[in-house]
């Protein structure tokens, strides 16, 4: 076939899937194609501006590292990350809701124990973090493995400063105790700018939006035959939640900070300094 035409040019295209092996990649290359498609039949961009758009995804590829991933940012801010994440945990009602991994998680954070600050020596307001870890019945889970990782309250995660990882902050591994229990110290965590000082940046900048996240912590929940949980919580009260650059917030996931004074925590835990307290219970749903 030839003298391809705005009319029957999708149609082609489609025709010379006919011999893929995979299904799925079938699937998956024909809806690419029809809606790829019917994204240019409707902008009709001109030539300058098709060349622009090649640019755009190059320096989009070039900006990514070992250490910033250009792509997921492009992904999180069109809001494509929270679409998937959507679409792969439609979870029963009580299932704690899951939001973003974002680029700052690290693998390898330290194992602390029960209590332990992630914020020694940090400036910042002192913040008792308490949460339970339970399955759908209310019943606590064991042995839990919670990571949580944070910014300061400058906005900033410990691999974006120049020592990078050799010194990891405001992170931590913990395991609940018998009760489902897990707490630990830290610092109040701020707002912050999503690294937009490449083409993602570029692009929120011409598309009039603000970089910014609400201030959250983020959790990463998960225990042999459960669903693993990946999460934030997000503090009431912030300016950006209900603009977030990555579309992350859900009202369910929001908490508010209690004053602390010193004395025993409502969890039963010992405080020596004025600070705010962090209380969040999570439900994970079995493994099916
Ligand atoms: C974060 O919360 O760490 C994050 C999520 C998505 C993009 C950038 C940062
Ligand atoms: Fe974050």
């Amino acid at each position: 076939m030839r003298n391809f035409s705005e009319d029957n040019i999708t149609a082609a295209v489609i025709g010379r899937l006919a011999g893929c092996r995979d299904e799925r990649v079938r699937e998956i290359s024909e809806a690419l194609v029809r809606h790829l498609h019917a994204f240019v039949k409707e902008i009709e961009p001109t030539e300058d501006e098709w060349a622009a758009a090649i640019r755009f995804l190059t320096h989009t590829g070039q900006m990514c590292s070992g250490t910033r991933q250009e792509f997921i940012l492009l992904s999180d801010t069109l809001g494509v990350s929270m679409l998937v994440d959507a679409i792969n945990h439609r979870h029963p009602g009580d299932a704690t809701q899951s939001t973003v991994l974002g680029p700052f998680y690290v693998e390898e954070a330290a194992a602390l124990p029960l209590g332990a600050s992630i914020a020694d020596g940090m400036e910042g307001e002192p913040l008792l973090v308490e949460g339970t870890v339970r399955d759908l019945h209310g019943e606590p889970i064991t042995g839990a493995s919670v990571e949580t990782w944070h910014a300061d309250s400058h906005g900033f995660y410990d691999v974006q400063k120049a020592s990078g990882r050799t010194e990891l902050h405001m992170r931590a591994r913990f395991r609940t105790d018998p009760g489902g229990a897990f707490w630990y110290r830290s610092i109040v965590p701020a707002a912050y700018p999503i690294p937009d000082d490449g083409p993602v940046g570029r692009m929120l900048d011409a598309q009039g939006r603000h970089p910014y996240r609400p201030a959250h912590v983020h959790f990463r929940v998960s225990a042999p035959g459960f669903r693993t949980l990946v999460t934030h919580v997000f503090v009431s009260g912030d300016a950006y939640l209900d603009s977030d650059v990555v579309f992350g917030v859900k009202d369910a996931l929001i908490t508010t900070l209690l004053p602390l004074a010193p004395g025993l925590s409502p969890g039963g835990h010992r405080v020596d300094v004025p600070g705010s307290l962090l209380t969040y219970d999570f439900v994970l749903p079995p493994q099916t």
